[in-house]
């Protein structure tokens, strides 16, 4: 049975103010997503939509929210509070460092444990049905933003190549270029980022590779032209500039859990019970607000994903 949420999706094209819908709609044309039919259809009510699904309409008129009533960090917000450490590790200088990078021609290569391994170019990708959802990200760090994404869901890439029975993880890699990425000069980090997901997690309706945010093509600062968005875990297994996604047998090494694997786990789920080693993970700072919030388990979207996890320590598995 559908679980009954508080928020309610409604068609973008029914709230989105006029000249954003159509700027969005000029936006999915430009790709090449889809022809001016098929976007009407994928705008209309469709039967089991996720009731994560929302407008998402930047500017003027109502802005986003998430299914428990919060409002959408604005679209500034979103952008110029960034980790991506391939750029900087100061949050605000991402923005003017990111400005000239090239997130076009861009091609991921599919592979490893599949029988239908493909090199997909940026607009192959596109061509899977594009979806808006609205859902916190919660970084390490213990802040938080609410942020309106357009993006597909994995499982529907992972399908197409047909993983084999031997594969249990996916391993995400990020773009290698030292040219763009300034932080890719210092040899601290063991470049290039990579991420891992379990397959069922990656599997899972609400794991997404994100394309755009406020119905626009995904920003540089948060990680152009796709990065994974997984919102039940610590920000940082939501890769950014992904390039190569490989299902494999064995759990794949990570960048953060291999510089300090005592302090970022592989699950990284987010979890108030559960402390980094340096500072608590119970309350959090919501960019754009005074006060702190408590942390919700799994970031609070464990109705959807605690079945991951039966029969698991989380304090181990953390
Ligand atoms: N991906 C890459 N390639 N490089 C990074 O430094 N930082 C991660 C994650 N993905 C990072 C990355 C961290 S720590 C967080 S919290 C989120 O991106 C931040 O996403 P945002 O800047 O879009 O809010």
């Amino acid at each position: 049975m559908e679980r009954k949420l508080k928020h309610v999706a409604v068609p973008a094209s029914e709230i989105t103010p006029k000249e954003l819908y159509f700027s969005r709609r000029d936006w999915l044309k430009a790709m090449g997503i889809v022809s001016a039919a098929a976007l009407l259809a994928a705008c209309a009510p469709r039967v089991g939509q996720t009731p994560l699904e929302t407008a998402a309409g930047r500017g003027s008129g109502p802005a986003p929210t998430d299914e428990l009533g919060d409002p959408a960090n604005t679209f500034e917000q979103i952008t110029n509070y960034n980790n991506y450490y391939e750029f900087s590790t100061d949050k605000q200088a991402v923005n003017p460092l990111s400005a000239n990078f090239r997130a076009s021609p861009w091609a991921v290569e599919v592979g490893g444990l599949v029988h239908k391994p493909k090199t997909y170019a940026l607009e192959d990708l596109l061509r899977f049905e594009q979806v808006e959802r609205v859902y916190r990200l919660r970084c390490v760090e213990a802040w938080s933003m609410v942020i309106p994404w357009t993006g597909f869901e994995l499982n529907r890439l992972l399908a197409e190549v047909e993983p084999m029975t031997s594969a249990r993880y996916v391993r995400f890699t990020a773009l290698l270029d030292p040219q763009q990425f300034p932080g890719q000069r210092s040899p601290f980090y063991p470049w290039p980022y990579t991420e891992g997901l379990r397959l069922d997690e990656a599997m899972h309706r609400l794991t997404l590779i994100a394309t755009g945010l406020y119905g626009e093509p995904l920003p540089n600062p948060n990680g152009a032209p796709l990065r994974l968005v997984v919102p039940w875990k610590y920000g940082f297994k939501s890769i950014k500039a992904i390039v190569r996604i490989e299902l494999t047998e064995e759990q794949p090494a990570t960048l953060w859990n291999t510089i300090a694997p005592n302090e970022y786990g592989f699950y990284s789920n987010v979890n108030p019970e559960v402390d980094h080693p340096r500072w608590s993970q119970r309350t959090e700072r919501r960019i754009g607000e005074l006060g702190r919030r408590e942390t919700l388990m799994f970031n609070g979207y464990g109705e959807e994903v605690a079945g991951l996890y039966a029969g698991m320590d989380l304090r181990v598995n953390y």
